[in-house]
């Protein structure tokens, strides 16, 4: 009896030995084995809290207050739960904790647009590299981050959180921010994949795009960015493309992520709960977030009625482990809490100086440092750091204009800066009495205010240069506006008359600086003001970084991702773009079924690839600023471009030098013009970049930039092909798209072409 007792014993032993292996990265496989449906449904699909964990899954807590979402811990294995937060210009979790003395701030960096504005990967990657570390020391396994949509339009609200308006620029940037994070041994998610370019009806709304405009413009960031930097995660996007919901897409997330780029890691849903879980899971869409327990359930019954197969499960739940080894949580790093935000801050405020772009100089630029200032404008003390929605960092402090122009050593007009303060104080608490503050996605912010002429002609002559600041804040859940944010507001408009006005009969200097979160109208107003700086939403540091730029401590090398149009409706994608939408004006009030509304339930991308400077360049319309502009203190030479074919593609040579008399960096735009090859193509499109070393005056610096020939090829439908035309092509080297200073040709002897599968069509 005894024997058979610890026979039996050691038999449960070798069973549970076996039953229940402990994950490691060499045993996924086992660990996938041991696994039962109930695991896996759990393990593909989040949970926001331990507590959350349903009954199979008890509480291996890894939550970090304020993270977006977790995935959830089987403790069984030893499978840790893992968690995800937010992204992009910064790491977003909780900074204080209930009971708790310590304080938990990150570091508000540069938005994505102004670390575009830099043009310069090495600058990225080490913003990246320092945000990284927040990440990894605050607990956190992957950074949602970067944004990467395509500025279609001027107006999405979320614009700031992404690159550019070009596809190349923008997979660059994004390549280099990943490496930046996840060489902290942390993730990223690359998102939102794809078509998210407004944030109207985001969750339903269905993009309308062909596939060359697909593949050319709206794709090929994503393609960069996968085959370059291999991000961990990727996160599919609310919105429908052509039909299905991205997360349901098996074209988008299998097809072509992972058959043809080669991706490796896992695909997540963004924030929401889709009814279709089971297509989401077919499709190639690992896991859900935030998760719940009817996801779970809906895989479970999805199994066992066969709707998706165990293989289908098994590779979604394989990518899972795979993920979960890489992470921290898993290793068991001990994460400090401590990361050190005093030399982040410097980070952020470098980055930030590198990469302000300077619109226009009469010869105001650079001040002395020792001028008395009036500054004009709310968002001088109300300065706008980033934006709103997941993408805001809670940082521990930001500084404004008045902070950054007095510690660079200007005066300030005491009376107008009082009043500011004053103005801003009243209002907001104006704003709380009235229960009016907005809501978490679009904050209210306090309007900009009238100031009497007559005052102004006072400030006119009592300081040195009027210095004026206009903010636009922008965020989550909503597009911009066309009028009074696009456009100026009538209170804008006046004071910056006046103020030019009274300052010039003084004969004085007129600074704008842009704090603004996308493009606004430049053309009707920019030659009344003598300077224009564009900081974007430059993160907690900006203010700082814009003075260094004010006083010539840093010499302005930004360059713009996008063109500033002389209207709105000069981009063709306003004709199909909810510019005017107010929910409840158009949303009304109906009986019965609703029609589809164009560009709230349906966006037709009827421009096709004539996006941005594609279309202003080969349509030859006017513009205010043109893609890859900005000005700098010194000026450079262009010279000797010298183009070499090579085994795939070529090599282009082209020496820069500094001909002005301060030191400074230059961006170098490689711009292309192809033989059409039976294809209408872009009068130019950028195909490589790059940027000098601080060049003291007199020194010269030789790029080499290298382009491959499937870099050059275009998108064909009809033989679903990526195809580079045989003949000759113009290698263009620019300051702008509109200002190029030198060429060389290169023949592509025989055409190629690269075959894809024929998927992602719309079908309506
Ligand atoms: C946003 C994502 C974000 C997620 C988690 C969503 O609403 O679209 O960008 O990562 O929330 O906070």
């Amino acid at each position: 009896m005894k024997r058979i007792l610890i026979t039996l014993a050691a038999m449960g032993m070798a069973l549970v030995a076996v039953a229940q292996p402990q994950l490691r990265e060499d045993n996924i496989e086992d660990v996938l084995k041991a696994m039962t449906l109930q695991e896996k449904a759990t393990l593909l699909v989040g949970g926001a809290r331990a507590a959350m964990v349903n009954g199979v899954t008890s509480g291996v807590a890894a939550n970090v207050p304020g993270a977006a979402g977790n995935t959830r811990p089987i403790e069984r294995l030893g499978i840790p739960a893992t968690v995800l937060a937010d992204g992009p210009a910064g790491l977003r979790i909780q900074p204080t904790r209930q009971g708790d003395n310590n304080t938990y701030y990150c570091t508000g960096f540069p938005v994505g647009t102004l670390l575009a504005s830099s043009w310069d990967l090495s600058l990225v990657e080490d913003v990246t590299k320092a945000m990284g570390n927040e990440v990894l020391e605050y607990g956190v396994d992957v950074l949602l981050a970067p944004g990467m949509n395509i500025h279609r339009n001027p107006l999405c609200g979320r614009n700031f959180e992404y690159f550019s308006e070009d596809p190349l620029l923008s997979g660059k940037m994004a390549a280099a921010y990943v490496k930046g994070i996840q060489s902290n041994g942390v993730g990223t998610s690359i998102k939102h994949y794809a078509a998210n370019n407004q944030e109207t009806n985001r969750n339903e709304d269905d993009a309308i795009i062909s596939q060359r405009a697909l593949r050319e413009i709206y794709l090929k960031n994503f393609e960069i960015a996968v085959k370059e930097a291999q991000p961990w995660t990727v996160m599919s996007s609310y919105n429908k493309l052509n039909g299905d919901y991205t997360q349901q897409s098996e074209g988008l997330l299998t097809t072509v992520l992972r058959d043809e780029w080669g991706f490796k890691g896992i695909v997540m849903t963004d924030w929401g709960n889709k009814a279709g879980t089971v297509k989401s899971a077919k499709a190639g869409n690992d896991l859900m977030e935030p998760g719940n327990q009817n996801e779970i359930d809906r895989i479970i019954a999805g199994v066992q009625d066969g709707t998706i197969s165990q293989e289908e499960l098994d590779r979604n739940v394989r990518n899972m482990l795979t993920y979960i080894v890489r992470t921290p949580r898993f290793k068991g790093y001990e994460f400090t809490n401590k990361p050190d935000l005093k030399a982040h801050a410097q980070v952020a405020r470098k980055a930030a100086g590198e990469s302000i772009v300077l619109l226009r100089n009469n010869g105001a630029l650079p001040l002395a440092g020792s001028e008395k200032v009036a500054l004009y404008g709310v968002s001088a003390i109300d300065f706008v750091a980033g934006g709103t929605g997941s993408g805001d960092v809670n940082k521990a402090y930001v500084v404004n204009m008045v902070e950054a122009l007095e510690g660079a050593g200007f005066t300030l007009e005491k009376a107008l800066r009082d009043f500011y303060f004053a103005y801003l104080k009243y209002d907001k608490a104006k704003s709380k009495l009235s229960g009016n503050g907005g809501s978490w996605f679009s904050p209210r912010r306090t309007p900009e205010t009238a100031i009497p002429a007559n005052a102004i002609d006072s400030h006119a002559k009592a300081n040195d240069v009027a210095v004026v600041v206009l903010g636009r804040n922008a965020g989550e859940g909503a597009d911009r506006k066309m009028m009074d944010d696009f456009e100026l507001t009538a209170v804008e408009r006046e004071l910056l008359q006046n103020v030019s006005a009274s300052f010039h009969a003084a004969g004085k200097k007129v600074v704008v600086i842009l704090n603004v979160g996308g493009v606004i109208e430049t053309n009707s107003w920019k030659n009344l003001v003598d300077a224009i700086v564009l900081p974007w939403s430059p993160g907690q540091e900006g203010a700082n970084a814009v003075a260094d730029v004010l006083t010539g401590k840093v010499n302005p090398s930004g360059k713009l991702p996008m063109t500033f149009p002389v209207n709105f409706m000069d981009h063709p994608s306003s004709a199909n773009f909810p510019y005017n939408y107010t929910a409840s004006a158009s949303r009304g009030f109906s009986w019965g079924p609703r029609q589809p509304q164009k560009d709230v339930d349906v966006t037709r991308y009827e421009e096709g690839i004539w996006v941005g400077y594609r279309h202003f360049v080969t349509r030859d319309v006017e513009v205010s600023y043109p893609f890859g502009y900005g000005m700098s203190y010194t000026s450079f030479a262009y010279s000797k471009p010298v183009v070499k074919a090579v085994a795939d593609g070529f090599v282009a040579t082209v020496t820069v030098k500094n001909t002005g008399s301060v030191a400074g960096k230059e961006v170098v735009e490689l711009y292309v013009s192809a033989p059409d090859g039976g294809l209408e193509k872009p009068a130019r499109e950028l195909k490589a970049f790059g940027k000098t070393k601080k060049l003291q005056p007199g020194e010269s610096q030789t790029l080499t930039l290298k382009v491959s020939a499937y870099e050059l090829a275009s998108f064909n439908e009809a033989a679903s092909a990526w195809e580079a035309a045989a003949g000759k092509y113009n290698v263009q080297f620019g300051a702008s798209v509109d200002d190029i200073r030198c060429a060389a040709p290169f023949t592509l002897k025989k055409a190629q072409s690269w075959p894809v599968h024929n998927v992602l069509a719309p079908t309506k």
